[in-house]
């Protein structure tokens, strides 16, 4: 008889002879002439009830929590509140057995807690739900854009370029010893490192295919221990040619209210257990994103919005300095009250790659600011012309010989292109409203901490 998966089996329509199930045991409770053993396959955040009379024999003490069990039976409306169905057990069979040892007894524990058992945590109903919904939205992102005839494009992960100039990469090397003798002696026969961002490569495909994005792995060596950081993250990177940064601005937004409402119509179960246990208002704020515009305002703006805002902030507000998350969150939360996308920032403080505006001050920058996370995107109109190219890799100091390919794109038909890259874990935070970026990763990778 073949596996029926519990998700299908709550989904049925009719009662049914033969069924059979496996999955793990989250309690067994024993009653006078039966006893209850919920089971839970992963498939979906509900358990299945299993009923077993004493008709079955079996030892049922060896069913303890967090055991793996498989069971045959009659699925038969329940008489229970909030289930329909039950299962009636003809045949119990225990695959694997858990001592009292499991870590996962019934009562809560704290995220910290269970970010130590980063390899049971998945069997917990949060994080079920959290990596469910990780799954779903990875696919919604790949069908946001196929349907828009992008084409995905598998960057490296191993790169010799600094697309970010931040000087946060992660070395990749095979030398012994001292990493700072002959880089041509290195396995790559040059210096390398895990890439920061696909951006790069995929402008040179943009550049030929039209419409382009990356889904994948990026590393940034940065030493920043916050709820929102990670030295590995995933970042999905659309470029576009032919594309301004208005366009861009655009497809940016419309991205984060179709993944929210995607999260509404295919997550119904795990959002409504974040509704409970972790954000109350999630589903009001996922609705309100998707039906909303979003605020669009210049840097410039930014900067005296917040300056007039009687705010103490920690860090204080300075024209011509990056935005500090607090002046992000003010922005989004306070004054604008739903997400907003701040662009034409200074030339001083974002990369080389970015369009340099007719004021010659601020490039073509943007950022996407949503509440409770501050930036969850950041993206550009790139600069095209091979002259205010080559002269902002001299601002900021970049060799143009390592960049010979990327300007070649500026020698052989350029156009205008632009893109943006949206963190993968950040955009679940605020889908979820799980508040540290460690619980939406399977495994988290923090300053001082790769377990795992
Ligand atoms: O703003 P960033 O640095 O932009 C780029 O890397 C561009 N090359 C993207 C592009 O235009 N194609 O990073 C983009 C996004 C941020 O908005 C943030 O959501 C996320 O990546 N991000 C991080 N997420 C988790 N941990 C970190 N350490 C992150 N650094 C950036
Ligand atoms: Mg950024």
């Amino acid at each position: 008889m073949k596996r029926t998966l519990i998700k299908q089996v709550l989904a049925s329509t009719e009662p049914s002879d033969t069924l059979r199930v496996q999955g793990w045991v989250r309690t067994r409770r024993d009653a006078k002439g039966v006893s209850f053993l919920e089971l839970n396959d992963g498939s979906c955040l509900s358990n299945l009830q299993v009923v077993v009379d004493p008709a079955v024999s079996v030892d049922l003490a060896a069913f303890t929590t967090g055991s793996a069990a498989e069971v045959e039976g009659r699925l038969v409306p329940s008489p229970a509140a909030g289930q329909a169905w039950e299962l009636q057990a003809t045949r119990l069979h225990l695959i694997g057995p858990a001592d009292a040892g499991y870590p996962l007894q019934k009562k809560g524990h704290s995220l910290e807690f269970l970010r130590t058992i980063a390899h049971l945590r998945p069997r917990s109903n949060l994080f079920g739900a959290v990596f469910r919904t990780r799954s779903r939205l990875a696919h919604a992102g790949h069908q946001f854009f196929q349907e828009r005839d992008f084409f995905y494009i598998h960057t490296p992960i191993i790169t010799t370029s600094d697309c970010e100039g931040a000087g946060e990469m992660f070395r990749v090397t095979t030398l012994k010893g001292s990493l700072e003798g002959d880089p041509q002696a290195d396995f790559f026969g040059r210096r390398a490192y895990l890439t920061v961002s696909g951006q790069l490569e995929a402008e040179t495909f943009a550049c030929a295919l039209s419409n382009v994005y990356t889904f994948g792995p990026t590393f940034r060596a940065e030493n920043s221990n916050t709820a929102r950081h990670a030295a590995e993250f995933w970042m999905i990177e659309p470029e576009m040619a032919f594309c301004d940064l208005a366009e861009d601005m655009d497809l940016a937004e419309e991205f984060v209210r179709a993944m929210a409402r995607y999260t509404l119509d295919h997550c119904a179960e795990d959002l409504k257990f974040f509704a409970r246990f972790v954000d109350r208002g999630i589903e009001d704020r996922l609705r309100f994103v998707a039906d909303r515009t979003f605020e669009r305002i210049p840097y410039a703006e930014a900067i005296r919005i917040l300056e007039q805002s009687g705010r103490a902030f920690e860090y204080p507000v300075q024209a011509g300095r990056n935005l500090q998350s607090e002046h992000e969150r003010y922005l989004t939360e306070d004054h604008c009250q739903r997400p907003v996308t701040v662009f034409n920032y200074p030339r001083e403080i974002k990369p080389f790659y970015m369009r340099r505006n007719d004021d010659g001050a601020t490039v073509a920058a943007m950022d996407v600011l949503v509440p409770g996370i501050g930036e969850v995107i950041g993206g550009s109109q790139r600069e095209e012309r091979l002259d205010p190219l080559r002269e902002a890799m001299a601002f900021h100091q970049l060799p143009e010989d390592d960049y010979a390919w990327y300007l070649d794109l500026r020698r052989f038909g350029t156009v205008p292109h632009a893109g943006f890259g949206l963190g993968f874990e950040r955009l679940l935070m605020f889908l979820t409203g799980v508040g540290n970026i460690r619980d939406v990763i399977p495994f988290a990778r923090t300053p001082g901490s790769a377990d795992f």
